[in-house]
């Protein structure tokens, strides 16, 4: 059972041992039970105080101490940008064995990680631990369970994930997912600088995502001297070298570049108390701002259970064209401006200036329905929604699971009646 410090974005200190963490200053001559000292930047030392990522680990051996890596697999092919609109199905679970690096498989993207911008974006599907430790230098991982638990035994504490909550892994940080069964869901890798949460303007001091809900592990270790592989994502492919002993030696450290998670049910939705429907904006939970003021790079947004109370209103999403690209996948349940066709593991993309919305089956029902007020329940879908368009890769192009017939849901809408219906 893990213990978690919350808060989002402290700097918290915090040790497996009693007096393993250094008092007062973060690189002594000589460190508590002779450990190593190393500092892991996650932004540049001068970033502004406000933006600064970094944290001081006392380890059992320094990170430095490795073989050269080698490539490991092959890149991800990326097929060209598409302006259609496209579905998945979900995947089906691997029937050979596979963990979570194996089944990591890119679905989309934009940016590129040597100019750390932009995002790719994967769905996992993975049926056995991983022995190996991994850590990712394009970027930080949000992960984002579909179905089956999963433990992720971090170098910096463990972090329990379970569907209906995510977690962040910082660039950079080692881990290992841990899982005896199957597990599927989604990750995104944000090349870009961290995510953040929302500013929240008129809102107030509170919602949305709250800041004490966020949960970062306490320090955990092992001291296991076994050959053990390292793999790392850098530059767009994995690489892999073998160390002698496990990198998840951490035995105490403090900062603010660590990993977290977060329960999506403890969501504090805010939604329209008089009528129209407000933007997917105000479901944000994390955002990732551009140069572009009030443009993000990227934001994380889901669409929980809630009151639909809007007066004399269409209550579903309504039609739009959007500058942004929306990536959508769906934890449980089902969405509202859908009938069918987007289940729980599946995914959606509508690229930029391509419209979208209800299909026929939703869009009649939402313009027949009685407005009383109306909780959504047993629901929670997402959007990773990005500032530049996604490409599709070569393997969500070519999935059987992708949806020949998607266009469809949209057919057999009735011209409006119009002003000239009269004469
Ligand atoms: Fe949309």
């Amino acid at each position: 059972m893990t213990t978690y410090m919350t808060g989002f974005g402290n700097h918290f200190a915090t040790e497996a041992v009693p007096g393993a963490l250094p008092v007062g200053q973060n690189a002594p001559q000589n460190v508590p039970f002779g450990l190593y000292t190393e500092q892991l930047s996650g932004t540049a030392f001068t970033a502004p105080r406000s933006e600064n990522r970094r944290s001081w680990l006392y380890r059992l051996r320094p990170s430095a101490g490795h073989p050269p890596f080698t490539p490991l697999g092959a890149a991800p092919e990326w097929a060209a940008a598409t302006p259609n609109r496209l579905r998945w199905s979900p995947q089906t679970l691997p029937e050979d064995e596979k963990d979570f690096i194996d089944g990591l498989q890119a679905f989309a993207g934009n940016g590129d990680p040597l100019s750390q911008s932009g995002v790719t974006i994967y769905l996992y599907a993975a049926n056995r631990s991983m022995t190996r430790v991994a850590f990712d230098a394009d970027g930080e991982l949000l992960i984002v369970p579909q179905s089956g638990d999963i433990s992720i035994f971090t170098e910096m504490g463990r972090l329990d994930l379970a569907p209906l909550s995510i977690g962040i892994i910082p660039r950079g940080v080692r881990f290992r997912v841990e899982r005896s069964g199957p597990a599927s869901g989604y990750v995104l890798e944000n090349h870009g600088a961290p995510f953040r949460l929302p500013e929240l303007g008129p809102i107030g001091a509170n919602g949305l995502a709250n800041s004490r809900d966020f949960e970062t592990p306490v320090a955990a270790y092992e001291d296991r001297d076994e050959p053990t592989e390292l793999v790392q994502k850098f530059g767009g492919r994995w690489w892999t070298t073998t160390l002698g002993h496990s990198p998840l030696d951490v035995v105490a450290w403090h900062g603010n570049h660590a990993p977290y998670r977060y329960d999506l049910t403890r969501f504090n939705t805010i939604n329209t108390v008089s009528f129209d429907h407000p933007d997917p904006s105000i479901f944000t939970v994390l955002t990732l701002p551009s140069e572009t003021p009030g443009t993000a790079a990227c934001d994380f947004v889901i669409f929980p259970p809630r009151w639909m109370v809007a007066e004399h209103t269409f209550r579903p999403p309504w039609f739009h064209r959007n500058v942004m690209s929306e990536f959508m996948g769906l934890i449980d349940g089902a969405y509202d401006a859908k009938a069918g066709g987007f289940a729980p593991g599946g995914a959606s993309l509508h690229s930029c200036m391509n419209a979208h919305g209800p299909d026929v089956e939703s869009w009649r029902k939402a313009v027949a329905a009685e407005l009383k007020p109306h909780k959504i329940t047993g629901t929670m879908a997402f959007m990773f929604e990005t500032r530049l368009p996604l490409r599709p890769s070569a393997f969500a192009m070519a999935s059987p699971t992708l949806q020949s017939d998607y266009d469809a849901c949209w057919h057999g809408f009735p011209k409006a009646e119009g002003p000239n219906s009269a004469s």
